[in-house]
């Protein structure tokens, strides 16, 4: 069997590292298009690499949940029986991995690594940035951003993303408010797929009406729940 599984802040909230458009979310407090645009990082640097090493901070204190856990152990059990899970997430957190995750597909890009504007070059980073950092590969200096996805820019890995979506049996988002494309139609390319389609959210998304099949709960609770299932 080939499950493809798309998460989202959701997964890691019970982790501690907040959701976005929750009533407490990290858009409720902080403004995206002052802090995670292109535009934004041109005018001022400074600002943008402050709320990344804020989160990047925190994420280095976060621990994987319990949702974590059972989904890196599913994508074990399904390769044992010659199936597999590919694992696509929206977030930039290093949780799936750190919970055993083998094969995690950042289509946001990973908030623990920056690339360099001059040379493009991408580099694993648990500091601060700076506008002064320099580049560990060109040495320029202040050519460094954070290695995830703004708003207005492309995703990564679509091809492999839409490759993998056309080869699975089933689609699973979990810990996605299903509101920011091209990740909320991936539900819908599932459903034209003929795939039969899964929410697992504390309450249903935007896109609740697309799925077949439905839990809600913490993900904590509702994911190893569904993996058992899965698994037996
Ligand atoms: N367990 C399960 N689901 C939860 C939990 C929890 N403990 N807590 C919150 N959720 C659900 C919320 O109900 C919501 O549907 O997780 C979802 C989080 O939605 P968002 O905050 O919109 O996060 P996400 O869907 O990942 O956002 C997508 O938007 O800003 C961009 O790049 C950012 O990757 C992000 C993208």
């Amino acid at each position: 069997m080939n499950v493809f599984v798309l998460t989202g802040a959701g997964v890691s909230a019970e982790s501690g590292l907040g959701t976005f458009r929750d009533k407490d979310g990290l858009w409720a407090r902080f403004d995206p298009m002052k802090l995670a645009t292109p535009e934004a990082f041109a005018r001022d640097p400074r600002t943008v690499h402050a709320f990344y090493n804020m989160r990047r901070r925190n994420l280095l204190a976060a621990t994987p949940n319990e949702a974590h856990q059972a989904l890196a152990r599913l994508e074990h059990a399904l390769a044992e029986r010659g199936g597999s899970l590919f694992l696509c997430t929206q977030n930039i957190d290093d949780l799936h991995e750190q919970a055993g995750s083998r094969h995690v597909v950042h289509m946001h890009g990973e908030l623990l690594k920056t690339r360099c504007i001059a040379c493009d070059a991408v580099t694993g980073w648990r500091e601060d940035l700076t506008v002064d950092t320099a580049c560990p590969h060109c040495r320029r200096a202040g050519r460094l951003r954070p290695h995830v996805v703004w708003f207005g820019e492309m995703p990564l890995f679509m091809d492999e993303i839409y490759g993998a979506l056309g080869r699975a049996d089933l689609f699973v988002a979990i810990g996605t408010s299903g509101s920011v494309y091209p990740a909320a139609g991936f539900v819908a390319e599932a459903r034209a797929n003929g795939i039969r389609t899964c929410e697992l959210n504390l309450e249903p998304s935007d896109n609740a009406a697309l799925f077949d099949d439905a839990r809600y709960g913490p993900a904590g609770v509702v994911v190893p729940a569904w993996t058992a299932i899965v698994m037996a």
